[in-house]
């Protein structure tokens, strides 16, 4: 029998560890491959996760192999090659932002200091709990021996969502999309970018007008998680577990000569600030993301990412000054 994978998923009590469990369980993040499962919980969380459990067990996932659940971190991410962090500290009612990044510093901190403890050294980290892209830069700066490059935070859900918006404007199946881009930081700043993206090939920016693209499609696809809440009574959920097996998926398997969005380690381009955790476009070539090179960048576009990534350099100052990088 092939040597199982060990994936940990925090926060596994919360409603995506419910939608994204399965999934993991029945082989879509590393195909025909048996899996260990960890589930990381805090005390509140537990009983829900350990229910969870159960009902892995009765899915009888033949690739399934075991599930633990936890609340040490060490032992959750011990020899894991995928930890999926989604558990995080939700903003209360008058919450400044300074206090919820010290929250979640407390527990990406830690979370990091366990990975580089104890993961392998195939790991693959996707941040999803929010402030996703600050926690996990918090993450990758306290594991000094795991490269920065193996930690990411999930911006696939924007990129999805705004594949799935042009889809539906121009009534066209998504797959007929390409080359969207969401730039910059999982909140409402991002921006989901179709200079240069393809509609059966054709330039999406000659099948939408200018005044659509601004005051509709991109405040739209920003603030898309607002509207989940107003309509649903309650968080993205299995959207945001599927984005979750989509960018895992994608980073395993590669991504062919297309190209996704995804939260990576600047290495300077476009003018991001070297070392911030920024959403660009990105392909997966032999188990790496690679920022995808040379694009044009027009006005329009450059005043947007640099508003996007403004916020996340303020947000790494805001935690420096916390102490927690
Ligand atoms: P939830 O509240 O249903 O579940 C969160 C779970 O995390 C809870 O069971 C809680 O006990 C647990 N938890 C809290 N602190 C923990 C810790 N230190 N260690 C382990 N577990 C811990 O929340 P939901 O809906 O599952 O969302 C989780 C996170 O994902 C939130 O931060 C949310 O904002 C974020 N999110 C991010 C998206 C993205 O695109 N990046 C999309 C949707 C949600």
């Amino acid at each position: 029998m092939t040597t199982p994978v060990t994936v940990a998923v925090t926060g596994a009590g919360g409603q995506i560890g419910y939608a994204l469990l399965f999934r993991i369980a029945s082989g879509q993040l590393f195909g025909e491959v048996p899996v260990r499962l960890r589930l990381l919980e805090i005390a509140a969380g537990r009983a829900a996760a350990e229910g969870t459990a159960l009902e892995l067990q009765d899915g009888a996932f033949p690739l399934l192999h075991s599930v633990d659940v936890t609340e040490d971190a060490r032992s959750a991410f011990d020899g894991v090659s995928a930890a999926l962090l989604v558990g995080a500290r939700p903003r209360s009612a008058g919450m400044e932002r300074a206090d919820l990044l010290e929250a979640n510093g407390g527990i990406f901190g830690p979370q990091g200091a366990a990975l580089n403890a104890g993961a392998a050294d195939d790991v693959r980290v996707l941040v999803v709990g929010n402030p996703a892209n600050t926690n996990a830069l918090i993450a990758s700066a306290h594991a000094p021996d795991i490269p920065a490059e193996r930690f990411t935070a999930m911006t696939r859900l924007d990129h999805n969502r705004a594949v799935a918006q042009l889809a539906a404007k121009l009534g066209v199946p998504v797959s007929a999309i390409d080359g969207v881009i969401v730039w910059g930081n999982h909140s409402a700043s991002q921006y989901p970018d179709l200079s240069h993206a393809t509609v059966n090939g054709r330039p999406a920016t000659e099948l939408v007008d200018e005044g659509w693209l601004a005051d509709e499609y991109i405040p739209r696809v920003a603030n898309r998680g607002a509207e989940i809440i107003a309509v649903r009574g309650s968080s993205s959920a299995a959207s945001a577990a599927s984005a979750a097996i989509d960018h895992l998926h994608d980073w395993v398997h590669g991504t062919g000569g297309h190209w996704t969005s995804a939260a990576v380690v600047s290495d300077g381009s476009y003018g991001v600030p070297t070392g911030l955790i920024s959403s660009f476009p990105v392909r997966s070539v032999d188990g790496r993301w690679e920022i995808v090179p040379g694009l044009d960048i027009d006005t329009f576009s450059r005043e947007r990412i640099d508003a996007s990534v403004a916020e996340l350099v303020a947000e790494r100052e805001a935690v420096r000054a916390l102490g927690l990088l």
